[in-house]
């Protein structure tokens, strides 16, 4: 099924998320709700807080990327518990959006590679370093579990320049051609 996108100004976005256990209830049918929506909506990448879910989950499938990027082949993942071990490697520069910031793309500055500790879908633990736009892709949806976003990367004056268009998601003033989900006070 699919979800609305929470938009940028819901406080569900700025929460850190919580862990689960195999007790959360039909996650596998959350999982593949979750790639649906993202497929829905075109994304790479969505994180169960952008569905309203304060947890600690997110999906990926980069292979859109893999004619500039080869190591995005099949590169397509859920992501239960994941707590970053490490980051390393030079950091570069990339041209970032998110679904939670429809119309907003932004060069955003990451280091190369991450080493994450994760559940897969069958709550298997694995420890893996990722590279590349994969690298990216997880730094991405990982900030999301603690309540980051890719514009709290950009630099105060980037942000300031921004501050019109993010208001605007936030009041509801955008319409991008997925199902969104406002923040109403
Ligand atoms: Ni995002």
């Amino acid at each position: 099924m699919i979800k609305p996108i929470i938009a940028y100004g819901n406080p569900v976005l700025r929460k850190v998320a919580e862990d689960i256990d195999k007790t959360y209830p039909e996650i596998q049918t959350l999982i593949d709700d979750m790639f649906e929506t993202m497929y829905a909506s075109d994304g790479v990448g969505l994180a169960a807080p952008q569905i309203g879910l304060s947890i600690r989950l997110f999906v990926i499938d980069a292979e859109a990327f893999v004619e500039d990027y080869p190591e995005a082949k099949g590169f397509r993942k859920a992501f239960i518990n994941p707590h970053v071990i490490e980051t390393n490697g030079e950091e570069w520069l990339f041209n970032e959006g998110c679904l939670s910031f429809p119309g907003i793309h932004e060069d955003v500055s990451r280091p190369a590679n991450v080493t994450l500790k994760y559940l897969d879908e069958n709550f298997v633990e694995h420890t893996e370093t990722f590279t590349g736009i994969c690298a990216r892709v997880v730094q991405h949806e990982y900030d999301h579990l603690d309540g980051k976003c890719f514009i709290d990367h950009l630099s105060p004056l980037k942000r300031r320049m921004l501050q019109r268009r993010l208001n605007a998601i936030s009041e509801g003033k955008v319409h991008p051609k997925y199902k969104i989900k406002f923040f109403k006070k």
